[in-house]
């Protein structure tokens, strides 16, 4: 649907009774409804401008299957849907706050979240152009492969932005890819996003959104798992309709046949389109696989299967990034032995060491003993000497004596008590007083 030339003409809009009438205002007339452009599940969806006479896209919580329209005002339908409407407009609002976080030239911008009629409001970035569907659709427009590869690889990094931030599309499918004046894709309709924590709430699964043909099987299932690589399913499913001119079969049927043991319902387009690549033709086949681990896991894999461009810089990078690898490896070992060689030297130098002060100190002892052994030798000989000393006077005082005793006895005079003494202190006795360090005091 051409948004831009809906604009041009109000009369081809869709007319839907609950629809907000060109004219309101919303938010104490910051916006002014210009044009009902759509109903979904989750909302409708309008032209608007905003106070500065911009054109906006305004999109407004209303779940129909919930709440309906009472003097402008969005009230449940009644009192057993309260509960339920009032989780899905927060949900939205939440949802809405969460999505003008992220930024990114392929994802429409959101620039106001806001309440008014008792229900949650998103004002959009308008978006100059027509969706994907239309396109395609469209018997004069007919897209190179190189325009269609270029829009895929957008639409791939928007979705794999979008992946890292957490959240799923949900619902991506020809007529949710704006292209714009330039030729960009811009993912838009991101009303089935989901955070994955949010996956769980029954009011949320009350309005499940499925499209047959885009949406994989797990998506059939209230609770199934899902994850990247079921938003890849729907963008492959995408893809194979841009180049088959139609959707591929709903992924139950495929599921079903399967199941019965009858051939998948599914042609791939490998082979069948000369004018792509075949990595081109064989990535979508492969995103369209019905059992998620058969599929591309990331956004990211499918850019490098495509991008022969991009495949090859990744080569590059991957092999200069090795080369770095073996070098600081090389580098490494390199250092180790020099650091085990140096070790080893120290080691040795060491131990070098070591037996050279053992040497010394086993010298050393040799030497002491050798001087104690001198000392002693000589301390003997000393001792001998001053033996013989101590004998030859001892033998001259005795001579002495005899003399002395001899002119006494032959003079007459005393001396008696003197000459028993000398006999009765034997020689012997006073050479062992001088050799065993006493003094020789008897004499
Ligand atoms: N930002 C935008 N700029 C221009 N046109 C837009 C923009 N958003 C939506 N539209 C137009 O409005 C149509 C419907 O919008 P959208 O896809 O957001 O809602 P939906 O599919 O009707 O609802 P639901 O959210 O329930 O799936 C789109 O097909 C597109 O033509
Ligand atoms: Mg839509």
């Amino acid at each position: 649907m051409d948004a831009g030339s809906q604009q041009a003409d109000t009369g081809t809009a869709e007319s839907f009774a609950d629809a907000l009438k060109p004219g309101t205002e919303l938010l104490h007339g910051q916006f002014r409804i210009e044009k009902f452009l759509n109903a979904g599940g989750f909302g409708m969806t309008y032209l608007a401008r905003d106070s500065l006479d911009r054109i906006v896209v305004i999109k407004e919580c209303f779940p129909s299957s919930m709440c309906c329209r009472n003097n402008g005002k969005v009230m449940a339908r009644s009192r057993q849907h309260q509960a339920e409407f009032d989780a899905v407009v927060k949900h939205f609002g939440a949802e809405a706050r969460r999505l003008s976080k992220l930024q990114h030239n392929n994802i429409v911008g959101i620039h106001q979240v806001f309440e008014d009629n008792l229900t949650a409001y998103m004002a959009l970035d308008f978006v100059r152009g027509r969706d994907l569907l239309d396109t395609i659709e469209d018997p004069k427009m007919t897209l190179h492969p190189r325009d269609v590869k270029g829009i895929l690889l957008r639409c791939l990094e928007a979705v794999h932005y979008i992946h890292t931030n957490d959240v799923l599309h949900r619902d991506i499918s020809p007529d949710n890819i704006l292209i714009d004046g330039k030729g960009n894709p811009v993912l838009i309709d991101f009303g089935a996003a989901k955070e994955e924590a949010t996956r769980a709430s029954r009011a949320l699964s009350a309005l499940h959104v499925v499209k047959d043909g885009y949406s994989p099987h797990e998506f059939y299932i209230a609770g199934s798992t899902q994850d990247a690589s079921s938003d890849l399913y729907s963008l492959g499913a995408t893809f194979y309709h841009v180049l088959t001119g139609e959707a591929p079969p709903d992924s139950q049927a495929r599921v079903s046949a399967i199941a019965a043991d009858r051939p998948d319902p599914y042609r791939p387009v490998s082979g069948n389109f000369p004018q792509f690549e075949d990595a081109f033709l064989h990535a979508i086949d492969k995103a369209l696989s019905v059992f998620p681990p058969d599929r591309i896991q990331s956004a990211r894999e499918w850019i490098e299967l495509v991008d022969t461009e991009r495949r090859r810089s990744a080569a590059l990078a991957q092999a200069e990034l090795d080369r770095q690898i073996e070098l600081s490896i090389s580098k490494l070992v390199q250092e180790t032995n020099k650091q085990v060689e140096a070790d080893i030297k120290a080691q040795e130098v060491k131990q070098s060491v070591e037996r050279k002060e053992a040497q010394r100190l086993q010298k050393l002892a040799e030497e002491q003993a050798r001087q104690r052994k001198k000392t002693l030798d000589e301390l003997a000989m000393l001792d001998d000497q001053t033996f013989m000393q101590e004998q030859a006077r001892a033998s001259q005082m005795s001579a002495e004596r005899t003399a002395k005793q001899a002119h006494d006895e032959l003079t007459g005079t005393g001396g008696k008590k003197r000459s028993i003494l000398s006999r009765v202190l034997p020689f012997g006795l006073l050479r062992g007083t001088f050799r065993s360090g006493g003094r020789s005091d008897y004499l």
